[in-house]
């Protein structure tokens, strides 16, 4: 089974209860959004491959480790996971980006597909599922659908804010999945919506409705 990794380091938490406030407006949302994908970043990396170098310093030779030439993708789901893009490239600037948009019926909560563009070399490379909200999983459960029936290889899905049902989701139907949030809430309400979260991510970051 997947990890599922509740990424609470203090900084994390902060900024995410900044994000879920009412009152925090358009640009501080962008701007706490990337700041948390970059945060991220660096936890969902703990476990790349490195290997041993050695480098010359002033005084001594010296054995040091880097990264062992991985090559990452990241898919954003659209809209609201193009908001992760910049942050986790800050600190992942090799990677590619792909991009699936899914668009949640607000009755049904069902995804449907509109969009997908691939990089050319994807199926050579580790991808990384981006999306800021994890509420019924559908979507989530939908982009990692696509990417595999492509004979692509997703191994984390990234998020901000998931519920609880979310998670089983893709669980039971990815189990080979690790996920990655910033914060694991209560359940979701009658909407879909979760609860307590930050209410829709998309229109939140780009200033719609
Ligand atoms: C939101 C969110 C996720 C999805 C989560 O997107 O960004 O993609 O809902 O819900 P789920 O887990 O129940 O599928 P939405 O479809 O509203 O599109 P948007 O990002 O364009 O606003
Ligand atoms: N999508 C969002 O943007 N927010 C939610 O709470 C659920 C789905």
């Amino acid at each position: 089974m997947g990890r599922l990794v509740i990424c609470d380091h203090p900084l994390i938490q902060h900024k995410v209860t900044f994000l879920r406030d009412k009152n925090t407006d358009t640009k501080q949302f962008r701007e706490l959004v990337e700041e948390l994908s970059t945060l991220l970043a660096y936890e969902i990396t703990r476990d790349i491959p490195l290997e041993t170098v050695t480098v010359e310093t002033p005084v001594a030779i010296a054995e040091g480790r880097v990264i062992a030439g991985r090559m990452l993708g990241l898919v954003p789901i659209l809209r609201a996971g193009l908001g992760m893009v910049d942050g986790m490239l800050k600190l992942l600037p090799s990677a590619k980006v792909g991009h699936i948009g899914l668009q949640r019926d607000p009755e049904t909560l069902k995804p449907t597909e509109y969009y997908v563009s691939l990089p050319s070399d994807v199926t050579e490379r580790e991808l990384i599922v981006l999306d800021p909200m994890l509420a019924t999983g559908g979507s989530a459960n939908a982009a990692i659908d696509i990417l595999k029936k492509r004979n692509c290889r997703p191994t984390k899905l990234v998020c901000l804010i998931a519920a609880p049902e979310g998670v089983e989701a893709v669980r039971a139907e990815h189990p080979d999945i690790d996920i990655y949030v910033a914060a694991l809430d209560e359940r979701l309400n009658e909407h879909g919506y979760i609860v307590p979260g930050l209410g829709d991510a998309g229109d939140r970051m780009f200033g719609t409705k």
